[in-house]
């Protein structure tokens, strides 16, 4: 088996091959003034079953770009299958048509990767439990919410929060990680045209116990901001966060090193740039839930 990163991966890339006591091939990803990519894999992959890592995140268009590129170098190149790593599966919002006359953006991505000939994909905590279905190779599923129940376990007089009423089936879940405890949920409304976040209410109560805040995706900051100012002024004695995928938009740093989040735990499913990291941030990574998945 051969295994390969692409960028915004590397350093998850090497844990699971370190795991696996596997070596990582060679590739070279070339980028022309224009900006225009392209690959050349620098290992023999003929007959191989060879692994690709690679994350989405910012910008999300031009990782694409590499990520179907690669695929075609291997398959070109004569590799038997291609299993893609994808610990996150950026434009996994867009799953449906919200407005006429939208697209949907996330069926032209697994359409596009089918197309290309990928065998299998591994990936994490996708935005709603459906878009599994929408794949027509296998999908293999995986979830933080282990590895936060873990770290969740220690903490004391807490209750969990959903900070959007999409998010129930996941805070459902890590309550039962953590022997089903509390949690609240929030109700949020987005706005289609300006995506502009309002938090109208709070259903439970928060009142002198430590909030902890589960989401999927973390992208401004706004919505975890937003969730710990509800949370304080509804008398939680402090507010912590854990999600899943940090994709740190311009300016999210910012907004949760100054907001009343005590700790902004996130995994390594995209590989955050030293300029995005800030004291709050803790990370917490998902190779072994990966070299687990790879070892099937
Ligand atoms: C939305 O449905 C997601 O679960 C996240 O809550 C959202 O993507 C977070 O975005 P932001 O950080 O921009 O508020």
């Amino acid at each position: 088996m051969k295994f390969f990163s692409g960028s915004q991966s590397e350093k998850l890339t090497q844990k699971v091959c370190k795991n696996l006591n596997v070596k990582l091939s060679p590739m070279e990803i070339f980028v022309f003034g224009d900006g225009e990519k392209r690959i050349k894999l620098n290992d023999n992959v003929v007959g191989q079953d060879c692994v690709l890592i690679k994350s989405t995140g910012i910008p999300t268009d031009v990782n694409y770009m590499e990520l179907f590129f690669i695929i075609d170098a291997l398959k070109r190149s004569g590799a038997k299958s291609v299993t893609l790593v994808i610990p996150y599966l950026g434009y996994s919002r867009q799953d449906h048509v919200f407005r006429e006359g939208e697209d949907v953006s996330l069926q032209v991505i697994i359409k596009t990767l089918e197309t290309l000939g990928t065998d299998k994909i591994i990936t994490l905590d996708l935005h709603s439990i459906k878009i599994v279905e929408f794949f027509k190779v296998p999908i293999v599923h995986l979830s933080a919410l282990e590895l936060f129940a873990k770290a969740i376990k220690d903490f004391e007089n807490y209750v969990l929060v959903s900070p959007d009423m999409g998010g129930i089936r996941r805070v459902k879940i890590l309550s039962e990680f953590l022997n089903n405890a509390p949690f609240v949920t929030i109700e949020k409304d987005r706005d289609l045209k300006t995506a502009d976040v309002t938090m109208n209410k709070l259903n439970g109560e928060v009142k002198g116990k430590l909030a902890i805040i589960v989401d999927d995706i973390l992208s401004s900051g706004k919505t975890l901001k937003m969730a710990a100012d509800l949370l304080i002024e509804n008398k939680a004695t402090g507010v912590y966060s854990f999600t899943t995928h940090a994709v740190l938009a311009d300016g999210a740093a910012d907004t949760l090193q100054a907001s009343q989040i005590k700790k902004v735990f996130v995994t390594d499913t995209i590989e955050i740039p030293r300029e995005k990291h800030f004291p709050k941030l803790e990370i917490i990574s998902v190779a072994n839930l990966i070299t687990r998945a790879l070892r099937g």
